[in-house]
């Protein structure tokens, strides 16, 4: 098959997103197919070598990008960029890439791709929504309230007021639709004064925040491949939070495959991230986060349907566990999508 393989992008994950296309391309060449590395962040003339994206996956990537127009993710699609290619392997984490933008235009100009689908892609980056649907099919979720930017502000001090009195202990606060833990705080002994702060720094990122109950616990995440939950993972990152460095800097981030769970715990969790899987109505594969708390009651965070994908990545890590190989992986998303 042509394969595109759709990586970087105008999003903060641009340089993670970069390292699992060229892993993915390495991929998809071993397994035989002609593949063409496509970046939309240079819109029309988006088609990059290997030799342009060799970057550092733990650095952010410079302003100006992030600045990019959207007018990039259509100039790109309508260009010849995608001429000729069978499917589109879409690697872009986050904004612009994650969220169903690109999924719509891909739609739009009739080639097929890997992954979950404009509205479940959607759905997945809104977490607020994301909940709402966990909560309708009886998966559980951290108990949470949502602040709403009006007129540019958050600062509405009945919110306050509301997560002190609803949200006992511990809280966190972030943005809505934004991955990689950007804008986001975790208040131990929360006060007015610092929800504020956090409300308003989180504002900044989207104009829905969300505020949630902190599950003091372990952290798991659950790759789902086609209907079947692959092995558990368990997160142990130094200090606690699992921010942007610790995500991608080596040696910060202590990571157990299988987690070490009873079996009974283990099929639970595998389940329920099947479910959060369906309830969003995502496609192919995804990786599922989860907080399993004190008692070893798992609270589902958010579904991620653009999952890290280098080949050190946690998807490709729990697959590794089931057997899969990381070309293999490459292989089964294409057939599965
Ligand atoms: N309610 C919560 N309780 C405890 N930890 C949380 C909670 N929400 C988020 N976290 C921590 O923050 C990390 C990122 O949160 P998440 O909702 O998955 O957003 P994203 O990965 O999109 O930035 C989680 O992996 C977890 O470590
Ligand atoms: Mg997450």
């Amino acid at each position: 098959m042509n394969i595109a393989v759709v990586c970087g992008g105008i999003s903060p994950e641009r340089n993670v997103s970069l390292v699992g296309g060229l892993a993915t391309a390495n991929a998809l060449e071993h397994n035989g197919h002609t593949v063409r590395i496509i970046d939309p962040a240079f819109g029309s003339d988006s088609i990059r070598t290997k030799d342009q994206i060799l970057v550092n996956p733990s650095e952010l990537p410079s302003s100006d990008i992030l600045q990019l127009p959207k007018q990039r993710l259509l100039d790109c699609v309508q260009s010849s960029a995608f001429d000729g290619i069978d499917k589109a392997f879409l690697l872009i984490h986050g904004t612009n890439g994650e969220d169903g933008i690109f999924q719509a235009l891909l739609e739009a100009k009739g080639i097929p791709y890997t992954g979950s689908k404009v509205m479940s892609s959607a759905l997945a980056m809104n977490k607020l929504a994301s909940k709402v649907m966990f909560s309708a099919v009886g998966i559980q979720t951290p108990i949470w309230i949502a602040a709403v930017k009006s007129k540019g502000h958050l600062d509405n001090p009945a919110t306050i007021q509301d997560i002190l009195e609803e949200i006992p202990g511990s809280i966190v606060i972030k943005p809505n639709d934004q991955g990689s833990t950007l804008g986001m705080s975790i208040l131990h002994n929360p006060i007015s004064e610092t929800i504020y702060n956090a409300l308003q720094l989180a504002g900044e990122y989207s104009d829905i925040v969300l505020i949630e109950e902190f599950i003091e616990g372990r952290e798991l995440t659950v790759a789902v491949l086609g209907d079947e939950a692959l092995p558990i993972i368990e997160i142990e990152p130094e200090g606690g939070f699992y921010d942007y460095k610790r995500k991608y800097t080596k040696g910060f981030t202590e990571y157990y495959c299988p987690a070490d769970l009873s079996e009974d715990i283990s099929s639970f969790v595998q389940n329920l991230a099947i479910s959060a899987h369906h309830a969003l109505g995502c496609t192919a594969y995804s990786r599922v986060d989860f907080r399993l708390n004190e008692d070893n009651v798992p609270y589902c965070l958010e579904v991620n349907t653009i999952p890290g994908f280098s080949s050190t990545s946690l998807v490709p890590m729990a697959a590794k566990e089931a057997g899969i190989d990381f070309n293999r992986l490459c292989e089964m998303i294409i057939e599965l999508s």
